[in-house]
């Protein structure tokens, strides 16, 4: 079977690479791409069974039969390890909870695979249904640094706008309270010193970004997601936690402690497409308003055509109001943004699939666009692009 040297791939690279190979190969592939890449030294459970299911051809023709037809190639291992983690907390006196829980350190394939032969339909079932939906408020670290960078001139109440914002947590950002550090030490802190929600960041490379000094003032809080997840569920909000990964202690308690601040007051959240449905959304927001609408990991699930039409939507509105678009997303989703010089990107090869923080300002009628930052996927570590604004 033809391999190839994962190391110096990108995702965007090994995709390309595999389109001439069989669909099961590509899989392969796939799981192998997110056991070196996203899982080694994260999630060792995701990592050991990735490799696992990498090897194993029956298993990978299970995955993907399961998928919708129309899922992202890219995302099917992500969804298949939601759809199984699902059942693993619907059901957890089964051994392979015991491990995903930190309990055992035994082999988990065995019973991965067990759970999956008793579990088969439900497994299925959540593939045809569910999509990823993983609401990651480590996020809110490096869209803190972006919110302050673009509203630094801006005296108007904000608006947040979040395109496929799940169950909308990241849009409590101004509730949580953010350290960022450098080699260990503090740099500054962001937010209520008495937040259950405590995100940690470490600040990388050359560049300090524009620490904010004060926290933000929202006035509301809006999103659209094809389905968006309401907090007052808790069917609803146990997938949220079967998208998290195992073996991360503080992602389930942080995720936890995130629902509890938005059950309070819960956001609203458009049942709809950002392709077809952001324009009348973004019509409803006051004039007086200043409007921030943000993505992150989220024009992923949405085609090229489709991501094209969400950014005219955007400008369409930024010719005629000022506004911010803040995207934290893999740099081949964002291509009206000059990225980054491949050197970053491969210095943090192995850490996390790199996300580029970016921010298009529309002021005036007039439009920039900067790449910031370069961070880990769930905001555990940034490094600022920008020089000038140390
Ligand atoms: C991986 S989750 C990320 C959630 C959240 N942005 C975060 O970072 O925590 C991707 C989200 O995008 C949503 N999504 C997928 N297609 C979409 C579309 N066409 N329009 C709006 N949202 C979409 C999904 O439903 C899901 O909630």
């Amino acid at each position: 079977m033809l391999r190839f040297d994962r190391q110096h791939l990108t995702q965007s690279d090994t995709l390309e690479f595999v389109s001439e190979r069989t669909a099961i190969e590509e899989l392969s592939d796939l799981f192998l791409f997110l056991a070196d890449n996203d899982f080694a030294g994260y999630s060792p459970t995701y990592e050991q069974l990735a490799r696992s299911i990498s090897a194993d051809t029956k298993l990978l023709e299970f995955v993907e039969s399961s998928a919708h037809p129309n899922a992202r190639r890219g995302r099917v291992p992500v969804l298949f390890f939601a759809a199984t983690h699902d059942r693993i907390l619907a059901n957890p006196g089964c051994e392979i909870a015991a491990v995903y829980r930190g309990e055992s350190d035994a082999d988990p394939m065995t019973s991965f695979l067990e759970l999956i032969n008793q579990e088969r339909g439900a497994i299925i079932e959540n593939m045809r249904t569910r999509s990823v939906q993983t609401n990651e408020v480590g996020r809110s670290a490096a869209l803190a640094l972006a919110f302050g960078r673009a509203t630094q001139d801006v005296s108007d109440s904000l608006t947040l706008f979040e395109i496929g914002p799940s169950a909308g947590l990241n849009l409590f950002i101004d509730r949580f309270h953010i350290d960022y550090t450098r080699n260990d030490k503090a740099l500054a802190s962001l937010g209520p010193d008495d937040s259950t929600v405590r995100l940690r960041c470490e600040v990388r490379g050359p560049n300090t970004p524009p620490l904010p000094t004060v926290g933000f003032e929202l006035k509301a809080r809006n999103g659209l997601d094809p389905m968006p997840i309401d907090v007052r569920s808790n069917a609803e909000c146990r997938w949220l936690q079967a998208c998290v990964w195992p073996g991360i202690p503080d992602r389930p308690q942080r995720l936890s402690a995130a629902l509890d601040i938005a059950r309070q007051s819960p956001p609203r959240l458009i049942a709809g497409d950002a392709v077809t449905d952001l324009a009348v959304s973004l019509d409803e927001i006051p004039e007086s308003d200043h409007l921030v609408v943000f993505s992150t990991w989220a024009l992923a699930y949405i085609n090229a055509d489709g991501r094209q039409t969400v950014l005219d939507t955007i400008d369409q509105r930024g010719a005629n109001r000022d506004l911010d678009f803040i995207t934290f997303e893999e740099p081949r989703f964002t291509p009206w943004v000059q990225p980054a010089e491949a050197g970053v990107f491969e210095h943090y090869l192995g850490e996390g699939t790199p996300t580029q923080l970016s921010l298009r300002s529309w002021r005036g009628g007039v439009c920039t666009t900067t790449a910031l930052a370069i961070a880990h996927p769930h905001g555990r570590w940034i490094h600022w692009l920008e020089e000038n604004h140390g």
